[in-house]
């Protein structure tokens, strides 16, 4: 186990003091910061692993698979893809994994049905929920932020056209490719983005605290408090 692992060692020891795999859950509105987050948390700690459902989902569009054609719509309009589809993507992926580690997913579950399918593909693979982090951020940052979002389709990095901003204007720093914007980032499907998590992902808030395992962290200020706090939160 690395010494910067975000995880408490008891979340380690689950089974009989044998590693397994550990499930942390990102949860949050669009452009809460999920992937930012996740990705300085990654930078850091090489016992987690990285999940976007989100991404997933564009590189099967991208390549055209038969889960990609099915969900190119759905994604154009904001709309959730349907359970069967991602839950499917990421229990094969779950299988796949050898060797203990920790799993940030981030964008899965979004329904309580997806968070169901997760109970089973969880205990299926031997694994254990750990917790779920939860980015409080205001709906008005929300639409701010994606506004302002910008991808580099070169490496990957993330920027925001004035809170995180290139050096040179529309081109990435580490790679130098032409920055592009997200094709479900426009003004109509993020209201559309909003209302569908208000309806389908916010029940998750309650499933999870439930069952004591949600972790509130506020989500605005610099990244860098934020994936602090998101630390804390976990230990
Ligand atoms: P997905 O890709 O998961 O999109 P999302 O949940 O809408 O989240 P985002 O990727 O927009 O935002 P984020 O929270 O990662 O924020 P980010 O770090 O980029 O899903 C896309 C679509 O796929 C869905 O609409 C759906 O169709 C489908 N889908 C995905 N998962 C699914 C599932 N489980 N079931 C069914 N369908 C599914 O940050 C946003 C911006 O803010 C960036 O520009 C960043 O630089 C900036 N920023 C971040 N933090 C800060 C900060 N602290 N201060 C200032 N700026 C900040």
């Amino acid at each position: 186990m690395a010494d910067s692992c975000i995880l408490a060692p008891d979340f380690w020891c689950a089974k009989d003091g044998v590693a397994v795999m550990n499930v942390v859950i990102l949860l949050g509105g669009p452009g809460s910061g999920k992937g930012t987050i996740a990705g300085r948390l990654v930078a850091a700690d090489r016992t987690l692993r990285h999940v976007s459902s989100g991404d997933l989902l564009r590189d099967a569009v991208k390549r055209q698979t038969a889960a990609g054609v099915e969900a190119d719509g759905y994604m154009k309009r904001g709309e959730l893809v349907p359970d069967a589809i991602i839950a499917r993507m990421i229990a094969d992926l779950m299988a796949g994994i050898a060797g203990p580690c920790t799993l940030l997913l981030d964008g899965f579950p979004r329904t309580v049905v997806q968070a169901e399918i997760l109970d089973g593909t969880i205990a299926g693979c031997g694994a254990s929920l750990a917790a779920v982090v939860l980015l409080e951020v205001a709906d008005e940052i929300l639409v701010d932020r994606i506004a302002g979002r910008r991808a580099c389709p070169g490496c990957g990095a993330g920027y925001h056209v004035t809170n995180i901003p290139p050096r040179v204007a529309g081109i990435c720093d580490a790679c130098g490719s032409a920055l592009t914007v997200r094709k479900d980032d426009n003004p109509e499907t993020v209201k559309n983005r909003l209302a569908v998590y208000q309806a389908q992902t916010v029940p998750l808030i309650e499933f999870y605290e439930a069952r004591g395992a949600l972790r509130r962290v506020p989500g605005t200020g610099p990244i860098d408090e934020i994936v602090e706090r998101v630390r804390r939160a976990l230990s």
